[in-house]
């Protein structure tokens, strides 16, 4: 080994010993007859010390010549520092240097490679390695590496195997568009990256695996946000012989063991709402229930008082926001903005501020009385010195806009609280979802998923009326997981690819696999899939996942340190039979 010892070890306990440190050159000072160097490596930062009465001169020559983040090699005695830092494990003790041997120099790195760094995002990409070394990215990565094992641990105790499937696969429809490959060796065709191994578990089912896991790569072509990557990473799971709840508690149980082992926070059941529920009283299937601000429908209360602009809504709904009665006409005014930005698509906000002395004040004083207000109020749940806010118009479109305003407001007002941990189940999604431009319908989850057996028979006659035997599990405003009870018969689930407009050719030539297996003696299975990238993200606090990735990729999809995608020469083209022609204007 090229050392004795790493950066983070020393204490006083070593005081007086002989020992050997490699690292980097964080930072250096230099004052002629002394010099300091901050040495780091994976496991912390020790300060090395060179004296001109006690170090080697040529030792200190040498150390004089060292730039930022060169690699050396220091041996030395342990010493007490004068000045301790009480913020670092080894801020009581330094190395009093005797011999100094240069490993490898540097370039000056294009960032500050400290906790603060002064690189913008794109630069850190570029230079990733560089990023790795500073210790909160460092930090995020060790601390993936501890999530990931605390699960293994769990689902091997619980009798799940590692099974792993294959990413040269044929396209499975989960929503997003495929990543392709093509194959030199049959010309013209191609396999697809998996957006999830879904029709490979299941096959596992059929395969008597009983219970699967795998921590494992998907591939999803869609727009990213700060909670998506194109390739990001599933604890994918199935289970035999399981109904909804056993599913529901198996991973209940893994995330309490996670949420004790790594943050120790203990959590009990958790809240189970339904999706018809968390729309109702969020806008959204993935509330966050960290605080409160649950809306409030008013049709009955403000509709028919005079106020046009609401009596031909389909929804009038609102949220209490707290402590917010004092909010000047400006700060109003921004709010309205905001929900008035395309993003957001609002046509406005209606406003009451509910003041101390127990008087209402709103934009809509013309039309509404003081106790048509205390009706609003008692509604929403506003007390005095709250603020309420309406929206009005389509239902489904009026939550989703009130619900980006109340996730706003919680932001500003501080009430997303990182190391607060609040998961929940929504359960009991629509089977189908319509889609009005194809003019059909879409599977809400997947084509896998089973509806609920007792409404069956409506998928005949209303399809969009049945429910799915499928559930998300959400953290703190994130869906973390998704999963669902299969369909395990080959009739069933031809009926569910004619429902979704396959024709039965095209659902032979896609799936022939699936329904042949079904053939065989399927057991009846369900499972789930977590989302590792997101999890491990919420469990540290943040929501980006692009964090506690090593070598993420940024909004358009790029690699920017190996800089890819990039085109590939005519010859390899020419051997996946691949032409590429100029898109016609
Ligand atoms: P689903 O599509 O809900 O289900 O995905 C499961 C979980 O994966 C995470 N996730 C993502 N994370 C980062 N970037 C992305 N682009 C991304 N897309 C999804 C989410 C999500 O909850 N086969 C089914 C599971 C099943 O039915 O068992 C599936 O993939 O946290």
């Amino acid at each position: 080994m090229l050392r004795t010892t790493h950066c983070g070890a020393l204490t006083l306990d070593q005081l007086g010993e002989e020992v050997t440190l490699a690292g980097w050159v964080q930072k250096s000072r230099d004052k002629g007859f002394m010099l300091w160097i901050d040495l780091r490596d994976r496991y912390g930062i020790t300060q090395i010390i060179f004296d001109e009465e006690r170090t080697p001169k040529s030792v200190m020559e040498q150390a004089q010549r060292l730039g930022r983040e060169f690699v050396i090699q220091v041996t030395g005695t342990v010493i007490e520092r004068e000045s301790k830092n009480p913020n670092l494990p080894t801020g009581e003790i330094e190395i009093l240097a005797q011999s100094l041997t240069l490993l490898n120099q540097a370039k000056t790195p294009p960032f500050t490679i400290e906790n603060e760094t002064d690189g913008g995002e794109e630069l850190r990409m570029q230079y990733r390695y560089l990023d790795i070394r500073r210790t909160p990215v460092r930090e995020n990565l060790v601390f993936r590496s501890k999530v990931s094992l605390a699960i293994r641990n769990f689902l091997s105790a619980h009798d799940f195997i590692d099974v792993e499937t294959p990413y040269l696969i044929k396209s499975t429809p989960e929503g997003a568009r495929d990543f392709v490959v093509p194959s030199r060796m049959n010309q013209g065709q191609f396999y697809a990256l998996p957006q999830s191994p879904q029709t490979f578990k299941q096959l596992l089912m059929v395969g008597g695996m009983d219970k699967y896991f795998q921590i494992v790569k998907c591939f999803r072509d869609e727009d990213l946000r700060a909670d998506r990557q194109p390739e990001f990473t599933q604890i994918d799971c199935e289970m035999t012989f399981v109904e909804q709840e056993d599913i529901l508690q198996q991973f209940e149980s893994l995330l309490q063991h996670l949420l004790k082992e790594i943050k120790r926070v203990e959590i009990g059941a958790f809240p189970r709402m339904t999706y018809a529920e968390a729309m109702a009283k969020y806008g959204n299937d993935k509330p966050d229930i960290r605080f409160g601000m649950e809306f409030a429908e008013l049709n009955d209360l403000a509709k028919n008082k005079g106020f046009i602009v609401f009596d031909q809504q389909e929804l009038i709904v609102g949220i209490a926001v707290p402590g917010a009665a004092a909010y000047t006409r400006k700060q109003i005014d921004k709010l309205i903005d905001w929900v008035k930005r395309p993003q957001i698509g609002a046509n406005g906000l209606v406003w009451v501020k509910c003041n101390e002395d127990g008087s209402y004040k709103s934009s809509v004083d013309k039309f509404y009385t003081q106790e048509d207000l205390a009706q609003w109020a008692k509604a929403s749940g506003a007390n005095a010195g709250d603020l309420i806010l309406v929206m009005a118009g389509d239902t489904h479109k009026t939550r989703t806009q009130l619900s980006a305003l109340r996730m706003e407001l919680a932001e500003q007002l501080g009430l997303r609280k990182p190391e607060e941990f609040a998961p929940l189940w929504v359960v009991d999604f629509p089977l189908l979802e319509w889609d009005e431009e194809t003019q059909r319908y879409h599977a809400m989850h997947h084509p896998f998923t089973a509806p609920k057996p007792e409404q069956i028979d409506l998928l005949e006659t209303n399809p969009g009326a049945v429910n799915a035997n499928a559930y998300d599990l959400v953290l703190n405003g994130n869906e973390i997981g998704g999963g669902s009870i299969r369909i395990h018969d080959a009739a069933t689930q031809e009926r569910m690819f004619a429902l979704l407009g396959f024709s039965p050719e095209e659902a032979k030539t896609q799936f022939g696999f699936l329904m042949e297996a079904f053939q065989y003696g399927a057991p009846p299975h369900g499972g789930i899939a977590l989302g590792l990238d997101r999890l491990v993200a919420l469990l540290g606090g943040q929501e980006t996942i692009r964090d506690f990735i090593a070598f993420p990729k940024n909004n358009s999809g790029r690699d920017l340190m190996i800089d890819a995608p990039s085109p590939i020469d005519t010859a390899q083209l020419d051997e996946l039979y691949l032409c590429l022609q100029p898109k016609e204007e």
